[in-house]
């Protein structure tokens, strides 16, 4: 059972915050030169270095004993064996179970890998053009048609794993915006392309919406045959059969796996068929080794908890609001768009599980780019605004593939050697002095010294936690997901919310089904506030 915290966080670690704020990172890395050692831990095949966050050794034990004391493990156990932990939905949450988990019961297991079989046996076929167009060639294109985790999750993996697609080209529609459509499918061939429409609830107004236009966009080139060029991933059959989309071609899920926490579902299917069943495996392998982990490992070694603990540290005993993710490598461009979701939809809650408003600020805003390229656009502000940015750096010890033999080594040195300088600049910045003397060494006069020291000076002790895997493969990008997935949910628990509801989504979509009608009727904008009102005369004026 979950504990429900009845004290601040802030409260419980403030001599910790108190006693590292008045240090800095120079100072800690001064006192301690076995820091790297201490702070860093090694584990499935990932290092992560924490040192370079604003934690000692007494912060750590603090915040370990804050994990015992919210019932971290006993929340991870309960929620590997499929208890009912997501309460306000009523359901278990068994995503990890996707992934081969032994922990859950054993009928989940059994429907699970029906099921998987179901979808990879299709992606198979796709694959190797057994399942063809209606006439008869293979499939060249594969159209993914869902939004959030019905859209972000498959979208990011086959981006991050290109050099391991072989199948079909797959391309993903998830805006209500028709640009997203139109742009996607006037480059495609009808005859030629397989569209999946993916969505948990099959309910969504965006895939919905673009799912009508796209099977419209089959018709006019297929006709009747345009089913033939439609499948769906779901957990709602009545729904997909409504749709016209025959039972064999509708690869379900269940309501115990949350739309974010999809993607090792059907709602893997695109990525299946991008690259191929046996790297899906792998994928769902490197997922699993992470959760063994997390199941196992004792809290202090574990690398989720770890994470979920520098959170809680950043957010509650430091007071940031921002956790940059900067993955150096630019396969992963699409993973911070992902771990938004992730995070701030499962942990941006004010409410914790008994009703009580939470007792401390939760969420964090998750924003990123891959490196190098943030650093020629917003890490100015990360190392010289006026806030501090938490930020985690992701790098592969080694690259995949490379474009002509000899050169991916030099273009990996320059990647790693960047994210490293990075986290030196962010740590220990540049004194004035360091900045005047480095300019006289320059040649500098000393009125231009004078003059541009104060701009040249780096305050540092800004943190960051810097996570290195081997390489991006299929397996590694499972493992990555599967941290910050367990990370958040640590979070959840220390905080005492739940991770897995999301009702902060709905209150919009309800109003915008009232807006919708008075768009095309001005006659129907009773009721609405004046601002909206006059938004909508003017979106819809006939001169418009
Ligand atoms: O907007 C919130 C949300 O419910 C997400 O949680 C979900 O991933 C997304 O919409 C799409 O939902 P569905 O897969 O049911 O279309």
């Amino acid at each position: 059972m979950t504990t429900v915290p009845t004290r601040a966080i802030s409260d419980v670690l403030h001599p910790h915050a108190q006693r590292l704020k008045a240090s800095d990172l120079r100072a800690l890395f001064a006192q301690d030169s076995a820091r790297f050692d201490r702070f860093s831990v090694q584990a499935a095949g990932l290092l992560i270095d924490f040192s370079k966050e604003k934690i000692d050794a007494d912060a750590w034990q603090a915040l370990l004993a804050l994990a015992e004391a919210r019932g971290v493990a006993q929340a991870r156990d309960a929620q590997l064996a499929g208890e009912p932990i997501n309460a306000t939905e009523g359901r278990a949450v068994l995503h990890t179970a996707l992934r081969g988990g032994s922990w859950a019961p054993e009928q989940v297991r059994a429907e699970i890998d029906e099921e998987k079989q179901r979808f990879l046996a299709f992606a198979a076929r796709v694959r190797s053009g057994d399942a063809a167009s209606a006439s008869g060639e293979p499939f060249t294109d594969v159209v993914n048609i869902g939004i959030g985790g019905s859209d972000l999750g498959p979208a990011m993996a086959v981006r991050a794993l290109r050099p391991f697609c072989d199948g079909p080209t797959v391309h993903f529609i998830a805006n209500v915006d028709g640009a997203d459509a139109m742009d996607t499918l006037a480059a495609l061939d009808p005859k030629r392309t397989l569209v999946l429409v993916a969505s948990k609830t099959f309910t969504t107004l965006e895939t919905l919406t673009n799912a009508r236009t796209a099977r419209a966009w089959l018709e006019v080139a297929l006709g009747d045959a345009a089913g033939t060029h439609l499948a769906a991933l779901s957990t709602n059959r009545e729904a997909t059969a409504a749709f016209g989309i025959g039972a064999d071609r509708v690869f379900g899920f269940w309501d115990y796996v949350g739309g974010r926490y999809s993607v090792w579902s059907s709602i893997g299917l695109p990525v299946a068929i991008a690259i191929g069943p046996e790297r899906f495996e792998a994928f769902l392998q490197g997922a699993h080794a992470i959760d063994a982990h997390f199941a196992a490992a004792p809290l202090e070694e574990n690398l989720p908890v770890l994470l979920g603990l520098i959170g809680i540290w950043r957010r509650n005993a430091m007071g940031l609001t921002a956790h940059a993710v900067i993955p150096y490598e630019e396969r992963l461009a699409r993973f911070p768009a992902y771990l938004q979701q992730l995070d701030m939809e499962s942990n941006g809650k004010s409410t914790m599980t008994d009703g009580r408003p939470v007792l401390d600020p939760t969420g964090m805003i998750v924003f990123g780019e891959p490196g190098t390229n943030a650093q020629h656009s917003f890490f100015q502000l990360c190392h010289q605004g006026s806030d501090i940015i938490a930020m985690d750096v992701l790098v592969g010890r080694r690259s995949v593939g490379e474009l002509l033999p000899g050169r991916g080594a030099e273009h990996h040195r320059h990647l790693m050697a960047n994210a490293l300088a990075q986290t030196q600049a962010l740590a220990f910045g540049r004194t004035e002095e360091e900045a005047r003397a480095q300019m006289a060494a320059d040649g500098a006069d000393e009125q231009t010294i004078d003059r541009l020291a104060p701009h040249r000076t780096f305050a540092g002790d800004r943190p960051s936690t810097t996570l290195v895997y081997d390489q991006l493969d299929p397996e590694t990008l499972g493992k990555l997901i599967a941290l910050y997935e367990h990370k958040v949910f640590v979070e959840s628990v220390i905080w005492g919310i739940n991770a897995y509801d999301q009702w902060g989504v709905e209150l919009g979509k309800a109003l915008a089904k009232a807006v919708t009608p008075a768009l095309s009727d001005t006659t129907r904008t009773e009721g609405l506030d004046s601002s909206t009102a006059g938004l909508v005369a003017y979106l819809s004026a006939p001169d418009a």
